[in-house]
């Protein structure tokens, strides 16, 4: 009779009996996987581990201030949290192609960690968060087919780690039902599905920290009000996305020619197909004009009402 709790304890014991007085390496990325990971490697090992956590800049608002507020602060996990967002934006700067924007986020994402890792001296062991799924779909991963990840960070070669993976024999909903049990927050337990690229691939064409920021702020409301209205807990993915296209509006007496936000809400099982959302109009409505009232430089709203396929769920 298998429980969670028994889960927990069998892999506290077995992650002692492994790592003994060893140090540990984990890469935070502020999602379920790893911070599951994290908080149950903290209870077995308490300072053994450090965790890095980059911040690329391409998180959504507050993401950041939670992962640190929460795994840091309430669970006492040892971060090192690098800001390494200038780093990514400037070897951002003036690429439009989707792909190219996923290398390069994915491999300074890598030299971020690498850099950090290195300093450290004594770690013999690296905790990932790979799933079962992970496991049995290693090599063949749909999505990952389609579009270049590169959420894992290699090493380099004069590195080299044993791997700690205590969820590989979990699905992503026990992976929920772990954090639940480990008390973590609703809001990391829960997260909805974001992409390792982030904003990056939201902000449509080049990145700007202007453009960064009108995503950053409509996704932020757009999440509000979903929440208020409960529909959180029933649409699979939401977000906003920056077009990069410009269009006329009034304001007041005045014209103005301003950006186009999109909205983009779906419901699926596993990402490779999707239905839009049919979120109700009033929600819509007031999802639009707080949007337009309250982020500057956004004159016109748009909601995305096609399914995937034929559109992918994100636009790049
Ligand atoms: P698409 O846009 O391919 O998205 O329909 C399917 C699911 O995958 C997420 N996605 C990504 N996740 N790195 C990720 O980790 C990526 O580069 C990436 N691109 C898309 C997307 O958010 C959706 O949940």
């Amino acid at each position: 009779n298998w429980s969670m709790e028994d889960f927990i304890d069998m892999q506290i014991d077995k992650i002692r009996e492994k790592v003994g007085d060893d140090k540990v390496l984990l890469g935070l990325s502020g999602g379920v996987d790893s911070s599951v990971v994290g908080v149950l490697l903290h209870k077995a090992i308490g300072d053994q581990l450090t965790c890095i956590f980059v911040d690329h800049g391409l998180l959504r608002k507050n993401e950041a201030q939670l992962v640190m507020d929460s795994l840091a602060g309430k669970f006492g996990l040892n971060i090192i949290k690098v800001d390494a967002q200038q780093r990514f934006l400037d070897k951002l700067s003036g690429v439009t192609d989707p792909e190219k924007k996923r290398k390069i986020i994915g491999n300074e994402f890598i030299q971020v960690f690498n850099d950090e890792a290195i300093k450290l001296k004594g770690v013999k062991w690296l905790a990932q968060g790979t799933l079962y799924t992970d496991v049995i779909e290693s090599g063949t991963d749909t999505a990952q087919t389609i579009k270049s990840h590169h959420n894992v960070g290699g090493l380099p070669e004069d590195m080299v780690f044993q791997l700690i993976e205590p969820l590989n024999t979990l699905f992503k909903d026990e992976v929920r039902e772990l954090g639940e049990k480990l008390e973590m927050p609703h809001e990391l337990v829960w997260r909805q599905p974001f992409p390792g690229p982030g904003l990056g691939i939201r902000v449509i064409g080049e990145i700007t920290e202007d453009k960064l920021q009108i995503v950053r702020d409509s996704d932020a409301i757009l999440r509000e009000v979903i929440a208020q209205h409960g529909l959180d807990k029933e649409i699979w993915q939401y977000f906003t996305v920056l077009p990069g296209i410009r269009s006329v509006g009034v304001m007041g007496d005045g014209r103005t020619y301003d950006y186009t936000v999109g909205i983009r809400a779906v419901n699926s099982i596993d990402g490779m197909t999707a239905d839009f959302a049919q979120i109700p109009w009033d929600v819509l409505q007031e999802i639009s004009v707080r949007i337009v009232n309250e982020v500057d430089h956004v004159n016109r709203i748009v909601y995305d009402i096609t399914s995937k396929p034929p559109s992918t769920i994100e636009w790049e």
